[in-house]
This record gives C-alpha cells, sequence and structure tokens, in this order.
C-alpha cells in the first residue's frame, strides 16, 4: 500500500503554496525554494512507486486556482516532447541527474532539438510558457524531479515527432502519447515546414 505524503510535509506545502501573492517567474522560483522540499520528505510515497510503463510516476501534492505542485519518479523511459499548456513553472531536481531537452518551433507546428542539458540534483530550471522540452534519467541514476505550475497545467500538447503527430492530453495524462483513448482530448496532424 501507497503511504501518504507526513503530515508535517503537507503542512509546510500547504502554507507556502496557499499564501503565495507572486506568481512571476522569479517568484514562483523563490516559493519553490521556500518549500524546501528534500528526497527524505517525499520517500514514503516514493518508496515502491509503480511507472506502469510509464516515463514516471506522477504525484500531484497541491493544487489550487492559480498553482500546481507535481512530484515525479522517474522510471528509464524519457518523456515525449511536450509543453505544459498555458503554465509555465520551475522544475527542481530532488535526486539524480535530469538530461533536458529543448525544442524550438520551426515554422507554426513542427519543434525541433535546439539543445540538451544536464541538470544535477539541487538544481532549478524554467519551464516558459509554450516551451517545449522533454526529459529523462541521465546514466544509471534515479531521478526524482519536483514542479511547481502557474496555473495549473491543462490542454498539455504531447508530439510524436516521428509521426509528425500531437495530441492535447487529458490533465491527469503524463507527457507521453495516452494509451487510453479518454486521455485523448484532440489529435493534430503535424505538417513540417
Ligand atoms: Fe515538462
Amino acid at each position: 500500500m501507497r503511504r501518504s505524503i507526513s503530515l508535517d510535509v503537507k503542512n509546510r506545502i500547504d502554507e507556502v503554496l496557499q499564501n503565495v501573492e507572486d506568481y512571476s517567474k522569479e517568484g514562483l522560483k523563490q516559493s519553490l525554494k521556500n518549500l524546501n522540499i528534500q528526497y527524505r520528505d517525499l520517500e514514503d510515497i516514493l518508496i515502491r512507486s509503480d511507472t506502469a510503463g510509464k516515463p514516471y510516476y506522477r504525484k500531484l501534492l497541491f493544487k489550487n486556482d492559480c498553482l500546481e505542485l507535481l512530484v515525479m519518479d522517474w522510471s528509464e523511459l524519457e518523456c515525449s516532447p511536450h509543453d505544459h499548456g498555458q503554465s509555465y513553472g520551475w522544475i527542481q531536481v530532488i535526486k539524480g541527474t535530469a538530461k533536458n531537452t529543448v525544442y524550438e518551433m520551426k515554422g507554426d507546428q513542427f519543434p525541433i532539438e535546439l539543445l540538451t542539458e544536464l541538470q544535477e540534483e539541487g538544481k532549478l530550471f524554467f519551464a516558459p510558457h509554450k516551451g517545449i522540452h522533454k526529459m529523462a534519467v541521465s546514466k544509471d541514476s534515479n531521478l526524482v524531479t519536483l514542479h511547481l505550475y502557474s496555473p495549473p497545467i491543462t490542454g498539455m500538447k504531447v508530439f510524436d515527432l516521428e509521426k509528425c503527430a500531437a495530441c492535447i492530453v487529458s490533465d491527469d495524462c503524463g507527457a507521453w502519447w495516452p494509451d487510453d483513448q479518454t486521455q485523448k482530448v484532440k489529435e493534430i496532424k503535424l505538417r513540417k515546414n
């Protein structure tokens, strides 16, 4: 049975995030820092977490109208390139090293790889509005990441670049091509122009 997050950690998250007043890029970064979440704070909910053949196990830790906080515990699979709907936010590497690949749009539809960077344990990196990226574990490390977005993500677009396709996925779907039909909000055929 999966345990829940300790009351102490839950209270700290609620206290910090319910009182956020600055939703700017820098304000969100400071809020994520103020949470001061360590791996040991999340261990109870991540131990024996099942990624179910997907790139990561995801758990929502906080959500209100303006913010959401998610933890992701990664398998060896990389996620699909994706945007974050209308949201932006910060990603903190709680454990391990993340490989982050950033894309830029070619024409108005087709993302192409721009760069890949390693983000080491403790680092925070920004996910800009309309930015497209994919992530994966680097080397053999375990990877746990914490994600603070504003507003909560809705309408995330996931790309399958080999098939020249994109899919807007439901809010409970991670950054992968949904195999459950109910998680497909809209499929889009991409033009390479
Ligand atoms: Fe992302």
